[in-house]
């Protein structure tokens, strides 16, 4: 069985599947993890609570200090707890020495940006140089070389031809390339408690030796060429967001056609073969994740003459979503010049301070260009978007943010946004609108306090559904 139950999980290696037991317990390890970025770091804390001894490098002096000190430089639940704790017993270390984190490690797991080229492709400039300086570094060993770092199919070949030309001398060494499927926000959990490992080689137990030390990480692992576990990265979060991009259409339709998107969604969900996850309809998905990797797999797609037309049409509704929201807006307040917009929720979603093409940075810009002022407020996010977006007023309170506002656009769905006192916040606007980017409130709450509520793909009379249970058979 494949499954992420079995006391002694079993891994598959092939589609008609030899099944091979695994270990379930950790034998600890030396790693090295490269990059000290949010894959690196939760890589690195994770292998180390698995029973791993690890070491850090990252060539950013400042952020390694930082991180000596005990300070996690963005927001993560549960990081800087690991942390902590697996550096006070000298489990964890970090380093921004490549020759001291390569002493005597079996694995070196590479963990660095690849961020978007203007055409879209993923820039693999920090992969070749952390590759490049791996190679010159190495002495004698010959550690295995994992990638972490989310990079188009090939790239496995060229860290493989970067340490021929490097560490010719050592003989071939083996690379496995193993995406990771970490959300901001639930990173830790994702990482030990996964759907799946994904191990990609031509090097069988080069990839097993990597399944190993996933030990006791209770999930099914999937063995491939490295082709094939590149693409399922890709292919995985292209996937999400088709979902996300489907069903905001399908908001749309339902804003014409007078149905709930929400309650579409819901019964959609529940075909198991459907399923309710990444179902719900608003301002679109943002993130270094999602919006840079349908971009390049169609870039990649583009290169082997392929005409990537659902992508397209996935990357077209995200931008969409947005100027639609605003085009709402502009014609319920019959302009937007001149007025005053609150914008609550600034983060690409909640959990996180990370405002990486947020959908709130288009929307602001979007208003500001029709002679809107905005006054904005996030949890703890305000700073970050400050450092993009210089002009905006940004409010520590969200009661000061709608102050002599003509609209209030909720652009992450923050919880505490629910606790809000309407009352107050109606009290304080100059016209009470409300804009449900992440259809976060009840239309009938929030026009219960007399705001003009507008959502995503929701009718003006919103009928509550009723879900009949089947009752238990009589003995
Ligand atoms: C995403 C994937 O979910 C991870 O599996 C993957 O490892 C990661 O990218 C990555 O490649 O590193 P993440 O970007 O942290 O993770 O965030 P998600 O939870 O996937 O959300 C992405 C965006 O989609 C957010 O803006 C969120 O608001 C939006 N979203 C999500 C929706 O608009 N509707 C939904 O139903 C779900």
């Amino acid at each position: 069985m494949l499954g992420a139950t079995a006391p002694l999980s079993q891994l598959n290696t092939g589609a008609h599947g030899d099944r091979v037991g695994r270990r379930d317990r950790v034998r600890p390890s030396s790693i090295c993890v490269v990059g000290a970025g949010h894959v690196g770091l939760v890589t690195a804390a994770c292998l180390a609570e698995l029973g791993h001894r690890v070491t850090c490098v990252d060539t950013d002096e400042g952020r390694i200090e930082t991180l000596r000190s005990g300070t996690v430089p963005f927001h993560e639940p549960g990081l800087e707890t690991l942390i902590e704790r697996h550096c006070a017993s000298d489990v964890l270390k970090f380093t921004t020495s490549y020759k001291e984190a390569l002493e005597g490690v079996d694995f070196i797991f590479v963990a660095v940006n690849t961020p978007s080229t203007p055409e879209g492709a993923a820039d693999l400039r920090y992969i070749r140089r952390a590759v490049r300086q791996i190679g010159r570094a190495l002495k004698d060993s010959r550690p295995i070389i994992v990638n972490k770092s989310t990079a188009p199919v090939g790239t496995a070949e060229t860290v493989d031809h970067i340490l021929r030309q490097e560490a010719g001398s050592l003989g071939e060494l083996p690379v496995v390339s193993n995406p990771e499927f970490l959300r901001e926000g639930t990173a830790i959990k994702d990482f030990m408690k996964p759907d799946r490992v994904v191990l990609g080689s031509h090097d069988r137990e080069a990839a097993r030796r990597v399944a190993e030390l996933y030990g006791p990480v209770e999930a099914p692992v999937l063995i491939t060429d490295p082709e094939t576990a590149e693409m399922i990265k890709y292919a995985s979060n292209a996937f999400l967001a088709t979902k996300i991009s489907f069903i905001n259409e399908i908001a749309s339709i339902c804003e014409g056609v007078g149905a709930d998107v929400s309650q579409v969604a819901q019964g959609m969900g529940l075909d198991k073969r459907i399923g309710p996850q990444f179902l719900r309809a608003g301002i679109g998905y943002g993130g270094s994740c999602l919006p840079k990797d349908v971009k390049a797999l169609a870039h990649m797609a583009g290169l082997y003459g392929s005409h990537p037309q659902l992508l397209n049409a996935v990357l077209q509704i995200n931008v969409d979503q947005r100027r639609r929201l605003v085009h709402r807006l502009r014609q319920t307040l019959g302009s937007v010049e001149g007025a005053t917009v609150a914008v609550l929720g600034l983060a690409y979603k909640p959990d996180t301070d990370d405002v990486r093409d947020s959908p709130a940075i288009d929307i602001i810009r979007l208003l500001d260009n029709e002679g809107a002022t905005v006054r904005a407020h996030d949890p703890v996010a305000n700073q970050n978007l400050a450092e993009i977006l210089p002009d905006v007023t940004y409010c520590s309170d969200p009661y000061d943010a709608v102050n002599g506002c003509d609209a209030v656009i909720i652009a992450t769905e923050w919880p505490q946004f629910l606790d809000l006192d309407l009352e107050q916040v109606k009290a304080r606007m100059r016209r009470p609108v409300l804009v449900d980017g992440r259809n976060l409130f009840h239309p009938d709450v929030v026009r219960g306090y007399g705001f003009t509520y507008l959502g995503i793909g929701r009718p003006d009379h919103l009928e509550e559904p009723l879900v009949l249970e089947p009752q238990p058979k009589e003995a």
